[in-house]
């Protein structure tokens, strides 16, 4: 599969293109600054320089699949225009390209919002927006909701449910479930939270 991934110089995404490159698809990651070119290019991914405030439709030209893991901490006024407006627009202009795979690494939390911490409020109503807009299209999307990220060694071990208590899970897993649901059909319109966990990915999902 040809792969776009936004957010590719990112902690989530950057785990995503080393994994969807060992296994076998071929990447192509939307970066903002000219020394992550390099950096991409050397994983043996194609970069494309572009900003998602401005210019970036062309990491899409070509693509059978996008994944999303862009955005992370941002300047409380950006959640909207990246969570919401830009990822819209993503999935908006894979539409137009006809049936597409999109991946959203989306979050826990959202259908909670008075359990959870002021700082994400922002970020879980944008997320929450664009999720509804991604499950409402003709895309075959799959929305994944992880809990806390860390930078931890993965473990190839998840739960998976549409709700699980709050918790955490490495980003490496969380980017191996990612590529897994790129190759798993029966993921798609599914949205699903996610955690580290005891069982195997493939198990997992199979079970979803
Ligand atoms: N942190 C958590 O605990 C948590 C929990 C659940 C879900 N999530 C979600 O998981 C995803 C990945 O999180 P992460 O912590 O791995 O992210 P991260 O390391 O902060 O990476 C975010 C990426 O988004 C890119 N980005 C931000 N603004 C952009 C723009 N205007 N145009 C193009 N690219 C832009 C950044 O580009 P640069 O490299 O140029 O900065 C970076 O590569 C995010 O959607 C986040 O909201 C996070």
């Amino acid at each position: 599969m040809k792969v776009a991934v936004f957010g590719a110089a990112g902690r989530t995404g950057h785990r995503v293109v080393v994994q969807a490159l060992a296994a076998g698809h071929q990447v192509r990651g939307l970066v903002r600054r000219a020394e992550q070119v390099a950096a991409l290019n050397s994983l043996g991914a194609e970069a494309f320089v572009g900003d998602l405030l401005g210019e970036w439709q062309g990491v899409l030209e070509g693509v059978d699949a996008a994944v999303w893991a862009a955005g992370g901490h941002l300047d409380p006024a950006q959640y909207a225009q990246i969570d919401y407006d830009a990822l819209i627009r993503v999935a908006d202009v894979l539409a137009e390209q006809g049936p597409r795979r999109l991946i959203v690494v989306s979050s826990m939390g959202m259908d909670r919002l008075d359990q959870m911490p002021p700082f994400m409020i922002a970020a879980l109503e944008a997320k929450l927006a664009s999720d509804t807009h991604v499950q409402r299209g003709p895309l075959d999307w799959t929305i994944v909701r992880p809990g806390g990220l860390n930078d931890e060694a993965g473990t190839g071990r998840v739960q998976v449910a549409p709700q699980l208590p709050g918790g955490q899970i490495s980003r490496e897993d969380v980017a191996a479930v990612v590529v897994a649901c790129l190759e798993t059909p029966r993921t798609v319109h599914r949205t699903f939270e996610l955690l580290a966990g005891e069982q195997p990915i493939a198990e997992a999902l199979a079970e979803l």
